[in-house]
Parts: structure tokens; C-alpha cells; sequence
């Protein structure tokens, strides 16, 4: 066998149209093996993107389905134009929702919990101040639900008046920050202080998410051995990847998402919040590399069990961060024309 795939190596070697031909064949063929992994995502949605019945819901989800009600009120309560009765069949909703959350046990102090609390008050107030259910079809159900839960007075109002005003950050400003963001493949061997990372995971926190819902988690490695056991599942860190203090997992929920419809929305909130984590970084004098995660299941199941994370959240990329060293370098990485980005319709 052996001395037929040398034989066949050296036919190859020998005639360069038959090795395009084969090199074409076997990536044709790989392409065709990997569509096996839309399986593995297939079964994921199947899992876990459906909201269970309330009691069996952990309070991540059970949250996530809280914000996806509530801020339909907050949403409907800041839409200009005259003023109208809606949410009729989204306020029971939020009130179910809201005594799952007390039924559970979870915490009373919890600004979600406050959150929808708040909205529920508002939507109270508008009612009564434009005269909006005369025929009381909702506003003794809200009463009756508010008058036992003070909390909902002291709770943060919602919504909040924004005048328009000259933007914090210049246009100028923002380019020279997104100028300077490059990704670092050199790290000064500094750990990176916690409080660090804290504020940067804050200012990624006010990242938009689909409803709100804020999907997304962070975690930081910190741990020489671990940190090279995580990365020698990762194929693109070849080189530098050791060099970092700190590697970091931003993961997003699928439990928080309804349904099949919403498939890409963990990667797309967890993009936005990457984005959002990375300029965060810089601006306190760090520099990171983000790194791909196109693994095969069986490597995201490693990495799953490494980290200890349930199988619901899923990883959509890692980043390296640390301290720049004094001098390094950093590929020009060109930009495509604006022509050919932006495009008229
Ligand atoms: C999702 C994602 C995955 C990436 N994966 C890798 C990687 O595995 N290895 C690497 O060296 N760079 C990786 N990068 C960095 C890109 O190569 C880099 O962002 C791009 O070349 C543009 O350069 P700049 O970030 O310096 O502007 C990744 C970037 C993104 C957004």
C-alpha cells in the first residue's frame, strides 16, 4: 500500500496537470466530507433555540425572554406619532414573566427584573396620561400587579429623553482610533490587570444586541498551560499565540433565541460585541488578535470541555490580548476601495 502512494506521489510530482487535477479532486471532496457539519448545527438549533415552558427555563434564557417582551413595551413606548393602546397581548406576557423570575428564586434586585418593572410603570403612566383604556382592558391587570411589587417605583425610568446634541467623539477622532487598531501578533510579557478587562467587558456590555438580550460572555485565560491548551485547538495563532498574557472567549447563548429563524444571531451580537471589546482594549493601552474559530465539532466539543461550557454557548472567536512591546511590526492589511463597499441602489 505504502509503495502505491509513493508510486502515485511520484506520477503526481512527475506531471503537474494531474496534480492540479488532484488537488482540485481532494479539495472538491473535503468540501462535499465538510457539509457533515451543518449536522452538528442542525442538532444545536434543534436543542437548544426553544423556549421552554417558564419553569424549566434557567435564568440566562428566562431573562433573555424577559428583555424579548419587555422591550417591545420600551420600544412602543418611545415611537413618535399619536399616541395609541398597543402591547395588549405582550403585557400579560411580561407579568407571567415576571412571577416565573420571582418563582425561581432569582435575584429581586436584578436590573433586568427592574428593567421590565420600569417599563411596566411607564406603560402604566402613558395609559393614564392620554387617556388610552377607557374601557379598562389592561389597566387593572397592571395595577393589581404593580401595587404588590414596590420595586417597580425606585426601579430606573424607562425611557429616557435624548436631545440632540454634537456627537461625544468626532468623526476625526473615531478614524484615528480605528486607524490605529491593528492586530498584534507581539506581546510585552505584562499580565493584563483584571480591572482592565473589567472595563473593557463594560464598555463591549453597551454593545446593541437582537431585543436586547445581550447574549454574550467573556472569558479570560489567563493560566500558562491552559492558555497553550486552548490555543492548540485554534489554527491561527502559530508563532504569537504563546506570547500573549491573556487569551479571551467570547461565547453567545442560543438559549436566548426562539427559534431556528434567529440561527445567526449569536454570532452576529457576539461580532458586534468583539468589535465593541477590541476598541475597549485599545483605548486603555492594550493590543489584541483576533483569532478564528473554524473548528470542527469535535475540536469545539475540546474546547467545550476545557472551559467547562455548556454546550449551548457557543464560541465565536477568541482574541489574544496584552501590552505592545516597544517596536513591532504589523501588516499594512490594505482596504478595498470604497466603490466596491459601498454600494448604491
Ligand atoms: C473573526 C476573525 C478571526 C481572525 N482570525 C485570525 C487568526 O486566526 N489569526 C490571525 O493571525 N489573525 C486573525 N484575524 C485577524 C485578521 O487577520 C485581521 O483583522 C485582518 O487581517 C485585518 O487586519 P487589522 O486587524 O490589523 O486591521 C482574525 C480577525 C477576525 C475578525
Amino acid at each position: 500500500m505504502r509503495g502505491l502512494i509513493a508510486a502515485l506521489r511520484r506520477l503526481l510530482k512527475a506531471c503537474p496537470r494531474c496534480h492540479a487535477r488532484y488537488t482540485r479532486a481532494k479539495y472538491f471532496v473535503l468540501s462535499l466530507a465538510r457539509l457533515r457539519y451543518g449536522a452538528t448545527d442542525l442538532r444545536q438549533v434543534w436543542r437548544h433555540m426553544y423556549w421552554q415552558r417558564e419553569p424549566q427555563m434557567a435564568a440566562g434564557p428566562l431573562q433573555a425572554k424577559l428583555l424579548f417582551y419587555y422591550h417591545k413595551i420600551e420600544k412602543g413606548l418611545c415611537m413618535p406619532g399619536p399616541r395609541r393602546l398597543f402591547g395588549l397581548e405582550v403585557l400579560p406576557q411580561v407579568m407571567r414573566l415576571l412571577e416565573a423570575w420571582e418563582q425561581g428564586g432569582h435575584e429581586r434586585d436584578d436590573p433586568i427584573y427592574l428593567g421590565a418593572l420600569s417599563s411596566l410603570s411607564a406603560y402604566r403612566a402613558r395609559l393614564l396620561e392620554h387617556g388610552l383604556d377607557r374601557e379598562q382592558r389592561i389597566l387593572p391587570q397592571i395595577d393589581a400587579f404593580l401595587r404588590t411589587r414596590p420595586a417597580a417605583a425606585s426601579a430606573p425610568s424607562t425611557p429616557v429623553v435624548t436631545l440632540a446634541a454634537p456627537p461625544a467623539v468626532s468623526y476625526a477622532q473615531l478614524l484615528a482610533l480605528s486607524e490605529a487598531r491593528r492586530s498584534y501578533r507581539d506581546f510585552a510579557p505584562t499580565p493584563v490587570p483584571e480591572q482592565l478587562l473589567q472595563q473593557a467587558v463594560q464598555l463591549a456590555q453597551l454593545s446593541p444586541s437582537a431585543c436586547n438580550r445581550q447574549p454574550c460572555r467573556l472569558y479570560a485565560i489567563s493560566d500558562a498551560q491552559r492558555k497553550q491548551q486552548l490555543l492548540s485547538h485554534q489554527n491561527g495563532n502559530l508563532g504569537f499565540g504563546h506570547l500573549a498574557p491573556v487569551v479571551l472567549v467570547i461565547t453567545a447563548d442560543m438559549r436566548y433565541f426562539f427559534d431556528a429563524s434567529e440561527r445567526h444571531q449569536p454570532y452576529i451580537d457576539g461580532g458586534l460585541f468583539s468589535m465593541s471589546l477590541l476598541y475597549a482594549l485599545q483605548v486603555q493601552g492594550l493590543v489584541s488578535c483576533c483569532l478564528n474559530w473554524c473548528v470542527t465539532p469535535a475540536t469545539d466539543h475540546a474546547a467545550h470541555q476545557l472551559l467547562g461550557l455548556p454546550d449551548a454557548e457557543r464560541i465565536v472567536m477568541l482574541m489574544v490580548a496584552g501590552y505592545p512591546p516597544p517596536a513591532s511590526l504589523v501588516p499594512r492589511s490594505h482596504r478595498k476601495r470604497l466603490s466596491h463597499v459601498l454600494v448604491a441602489r
